[in-house]
C-alpha cells in the first residue's frame, strides 16, 4: 500500500461575502493523494480548483470536513506547524509565476531558503543547479520581465524545488502560455514525477489529463468523477 501523502474527508468551503451572501466553493471533496501519484484535477473555471488546491496546500482552511497530511488530522496545528509544512513539504506553482519583478531568476529561487533552517550552506549553488535543470543555466541574472512566460514558469519550478518537496501543487501551470511552452513545462513536471516527486496538476485543460496517471473531475464544488483512472482519449 502506497503512502497517503494527502487526504480530504467530506471538505466543504463556504466563503462568506457580507450581507448574508454565501459561496458555496466546495461542496463535500474526498480524495486521496497517495506518494508518487502524478494527478490531474479537472475542472472548468469556477468549479473550485483553486480553493481545493489552497486547502490541499494548507494555504486555507475548510470550512467543515477534516483533513490529513501523511495521515496527521491537521485541525490541531498551528499556524507555526502549517507554516512549517508548507515550507518543507510543499512545493507551488501558479499561473501567474508569482516572481518577485526587482529580483534576478537566481535570486527569485533562492529566496524560500531565506527563511529556512535546512539546506541553507549553499543557497546560491542549490538555486544555481535547480536552474540549470530546467534549462536556465544561461539566464541566472535575468529579472523576470527579461525572460519569456515558460522560461519565468521553469524559474518559478526551480523554486518550488529548492525546499525539497515531496509534493509539488500546480495551479493552472500552464494556462498562461502557448502550446508548444506549455508542454516543455508539463515535460520538466514529468520528470520530476519519474524521479519520485508527487505532483498534482490543477487544470481545465483536457490534455494535461492524458500526460499524467490519473485525474479526477471536479464540477461545481463537488468530484464527479473520483475513479482515479487514466483518461481514454
Ligand atoms: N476569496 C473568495 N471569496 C469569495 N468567493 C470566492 C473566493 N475565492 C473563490 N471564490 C468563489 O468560489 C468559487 C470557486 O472559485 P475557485 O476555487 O477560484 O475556482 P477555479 O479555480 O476552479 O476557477 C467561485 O464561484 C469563486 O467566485
Ligand atoms: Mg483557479
Amino acid at each position: 500500500m502506497k503512502k497517503e501523502v494527502l487526504k480530504l474527508k467530506d471538505i466543504e468551503k463556504v466563503y462568506h461575502m457580507g450581507e448574508g451572501i454565501e459561496v458555496r466553493a466546495l461542496r463535500g471533496v474526498n480524495l486521496t493523494i497517495n506518494e508518487s501519484d502524478f494527478i490531474t484535477i479537472l475542472g472548468p473555471s469556477g468549479s473550485g480548483k483553486s480553493t481545493l488546491l489552497h486547502i490541499l496546500g494548507l494555504l486555507d482552511s475548510p470550512t467543515s470536513g477534516k483533513r490529513y497530511i501523511d495521515g496527521k488530522d491537521t485541525s490541531g496545528f498551528s499556524p507555526d506547524e502549517e507554516a512549517r509544512i508548507r515550507g518543507n513539504k510543499i512545493g507551488f506553482i501558479f499561473q501567474t509565476f508569482n516572481l518577485i519583478p526587482s529580483l534576478t531568476a537566481l535570486e527569485n529561487v533562492m529566496l524560500p531558503l531565506m527563511l529556512c533552517q535546512q539546506h541553507c550552506k549553499d543557497r546560491r549553488g542549490k538555486a544555481k543547479e535547480l536552474l540549470e535543470r530546467v534549462g536556465l543555466g544561461e539566464r541566472l541574472d535575468h529579472r523576470p520581465s527579461q525572460l519569456s512566460g515558460g522560461q519565468r514558469q521553469r524559474v518559478a519550478i526551480a523554486r518550488a524545488l529548492v525546499n525539497e518537496p515531496e509534493v509539488i501543487l500546480a495551479d493552472e501551470p500552464t494556462g498562461n502560455l502557448d502550446s508548444k511552452t506549455g508542454h516543455d513545462v508539463l515535460d520538466v513536471l514529468e520528470e520530476l514525477h519519474n524521479e519520485g516527486t508527487t505532483i498534482v496538476i490543477i487544470t481545465h485543460d483536457e490534455y494535461i489529463a492524458k500526460v499524467t496517471d490519473k485525474m479526477v473531475r471536479l464540477m461545481d464544488g463537488k468530484i464527479v468523477d473520483g475513479k482515479n483512472h487514466k483518461v481514454l482519449v
